[in-house]
């Protein structure tokens, strides 16, 4: 193995930025097709706001490590009702975990395993989550500021986003009259 030598970064809790960066992508709505639940609200909101972005996401990784992280900008938003989320994924490597920790904003992080089992952990600052290996994750940003989050993974964890962009996660994260409301997602199955 290679030799590696420590390294500070620094990561800004409001905008996410990380410093020094080795990589960055930008998921507009024009990109997160299919994953909200009212497909025509998603049309809408895609020509009215003229495709805005949804997350960003910025990281740190060196070279030879068996780690990366960095942090993740959510944008305020809603797809009718829906909350802006996150595409979710398992990972790849069904063996990899996962942990998120909140630096700014609010929102949910939404989790299930492939039993069916489904939790939430509430993403505020201060907050850590744990993500176990094999469970899908989605953050959703249920606030009206940026949500920001940095993230701390396996470099071999990898992306599998295959189930989900199928047929959903099992519930809905709603904005009811100002409140948020979780419910079973009807196209489920
Ligand atoms: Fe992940």
């Amino acid at each position: 193995m290679s030799e590696l030598n420590p390294t500070q970064v620094s990561i800004n809790s409001d905008t996410g930025a990380v410093s020094p960066e080795t990589g960055r992508y930008i998921k507009h709505l024009s990109e997160l097709e299919g994953i909200y639940f009212d497909g025509e609200a998603w049309a809408r909101t895609l020509r009215e706001e003229s495709d805005p972005v949804v997350y960003e996401v910025v990281e740190f990784k060196k070279q030879g490590s068996d780690l990366f992280f960095g942090t993740t900008t959510m944008q305020p938003g809603k797809v009718g009702d829906e909350y802006y989320m996150t595409r979710g994924h398992f990972h790849e490597d069904r063996t990899k975990s996962e942990v998120y920790c909140t630096l700014s904003g609010r929102g949910l992080l939404l989790l299930e395993n492939r039993q069916g089992q489904c939790e939430t952990v509430e993403m505020r600052e201060g907050t850590c989550a744990f993500i176990p290996p094999d469970w899908a994750h989605r953050s959703i940003n249920c606030g009206s500021e940026p949500l920001v989050f940095s993230w701390f993974c396996s470099v071999e964890a990898g992306h599998d986003y295959g189930q989900i962009l199928k047929q959903g996660m099992r519930k809905l994260c709603l904005d009811r009259d100002g409140e948020v409301e979780m419910v079973d997602n009807p196209n489920f199955n």
